[in-house]
């Protein structure tokens, strides 16, 4: 047991419990949180029990505390002029005093202890009077306050008093109060029960008020957070989840089977990662599937004229780092055709793009994206999923702009009103998959496909109020910030 804690008891023993620490002396110039410490732990022991009260004092500021020693400006003032028999002069003023002849001044005119003579100060009091400020300041130092209000508004205006909260507590008798403190035990052990001695102990009641210790574990990184979010919205849907760990494919995934002719500015190492090593993949299995990609794109079927260029395997077998997920769709749309029904799918994984990296892009991110087949599905249908899928992220009244893709037609960008920018934001890409994609798979021609995109990095830096995904991805992320973050609710407002 500390001093302090005996001292409280004995305190509390002497005067059957304490109104105030703060009119007690010897607790009045201890720091509330060291009090409520050891109030604390007494009544853990259930000894005492305890309130907190607080109270407004009115404390000295710096300067008041010199007026104590010095005496206020004003009177500094007026003893300068009682000394110059003949008057001070109002330009020697600055010289003798400094800024104090210049608070004092006003103070000291208005008490009427000083009148103006010409150029002169002049004292109008035989002696020196009362220094009032001080006196208050005293009172006030004293005990807290004034009586006279306005006079204690005129010091605090004065810059001479502040108010601050103080804490006291008050402390009564509990169960188990006394002048010594029992160890109470906080476990039954086995030697207690041998020896007998638990007979006699006293046991430490639960606090089931208090935290426990927050345990060390892992925490989901905020991405992952809305990952899942994302997912759930997904699985609601009746959509299952493709297996996109890979993040290297072919030319032939990524692009051509998309029909996205080998010219495409999108293929430019400007814009696409290739490996170095391995450079070049082996050829696919279904060599009919090939070969039907290798026709659209340079001679045309299936009702389509085709791109007409010369088309290369070896471009075709060059090996990048996915630029979309879209490339996972294919492959799973392509062995949809081996049994084909309507089906929805959808994945969340990360993708690259050799692109300048600002305060919103790095050159990879991560892609949401979903596709759904069904028989003689329409534009009408891509448009009322998507106000559906997008309306369960809280996202409504959503605007549809005509946009390119090589490998959807028609295509749409999805915009939404961003009510913090004030503006409509670009939030998905999405279309209806060509025949010349679906077709050399092997679908059937009534079974369309439509599918649509987005990132998962800016809704998640919308909701977790991030600017600059460097603070969202890479080294500079906090763990703090991975730590402590909520749980991400897509359906509330998003935008
Ligand atoms: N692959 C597109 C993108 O990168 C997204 C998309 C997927 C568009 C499916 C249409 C259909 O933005």
């Amino acid at each position: 047991m500390s001093d302090l804690q005996l001292q409280i008891l004995k305190s509390v023993n002497e005067h059957d419990g304490i109104e105030s620490t703060l009119e007690v002396p010897e607790f009045a110039k201890i720091d509330a949180n060291t009090l409520h410490s050891n109030l604390t732990s007494l009544w853990a022991k259930e000894m005492i029990n305890f309130k907190k009260i607080e109270t407004d004092k009115w404390i000295l500021t710096k300067e008041a505390e010199e007026f104590l020693g010095a005496g206020s400006h004003e009177m500094r003032l007026l003893e300068e002029v009682m000394k110059s028999l003949d008057g001070l002069k109002i330009s020697d003023v600055n010289a003798k005093l400094g800024q104090v002849g210049k608070l004092g001044q006003g103070k000291a005119f208005k008490n009427g202890w000083i009148g103006k003579n010409d150029d002169k100060l002049v004292s109008k009091v035989d002696k020196l009077p009362e220094d009032t400020a001080v006196s208050q300041l005293k009172t006030i130092k004293e005990t807290g306050t004034l009586d006279d209000k306005k006079e204690l508004t005129e010091l605090k205006k004065r810059k001479l008093v502040t108010l601050t909260k103080i804490v006291g507590f008050n402390v009564t008798k509990a169960a188990k109060f006394g002048l010594e403190i029992v160890t109470m035990e906080t476990d039954i052990t086995s030697d207690m029960i041998t020896s007998g001695k638990w007979k006699d102990a006293q046991f430490k009641p639960y606090n089931f008020n208090s935290e426990g210790v927050y345990p060390h574990s892992g925490a989901l990184h905020p991405l992952m957070k809305v990952k899942e979010e994302f997912r759930q919205i997904f699985f609601s849907m009746g959509f299952t989840e493709m297996p996109s760990n890979q993040y290297v494919e072919t030319g032939f995934w990524n692009f051509d089977t998309l029909f996205v002719p080998q010219q495409h500015p999108a293929r430019d190492l400007q814009d696409t990662f290739y490996l170095k090593d391995p450079v070049k993949a082996g050829k696919p299995d279904d060599m009919e599937y090939w070969e039907n990609i290798r026709q659209v794109h340079e001679e045309g079927k299936f009702g389509s004229i085709g791109y007409r260029y010369p088309w290369r395997e070896e471009e075709s077998l060059r090996m990048v780092l996915r630029t979309h997920t879209t490339a996972i769709s294919a492959a799973m749309l392509h062995k949809l055709a081996k049994d084909p029904k309507p089906t929805r799918l959808f994945s969340i994984d990360r993708v690259f793009r050799n692109e300048a990296v600002d305060a919103t892009h790095l050159a990879e991110f991560h892609q949401v994206e979903g596709v759904m087949a069904g028989y003689d599905i329409t534009l009408g249908d891509l448009i009322g999923f998507m106000e559906d899928f997008f309306a369960k992220m809280g996202v409504n009244g959503l605007r549809f702009k005509a946009a390119y893709n090589p490998y959807t037609e028609p295509s749409l960008e999805i915009f939404a009103y961003h009510k913090g920018l004030g503006k409509w934001v670009e939030i998905g890409n999405s279309g209806m998959f060509r025949p010349e994609m679906l077709e050399p798979m092997g679908l059937p021609k009534n079974l369309r496909v439509l599918g649509w995109g987005l990132s998962l990095e800016r809704p998640t830096m919308i909701k977790y109020g991030v600017s600059n995904i460097r603070e969202l991805v890479g080294h500079k992320v906090s763990l703090d910030f991975v730590e402590t973050n909520p749980a991400a609710r897509l359906d509330e407002d998003l935008v």
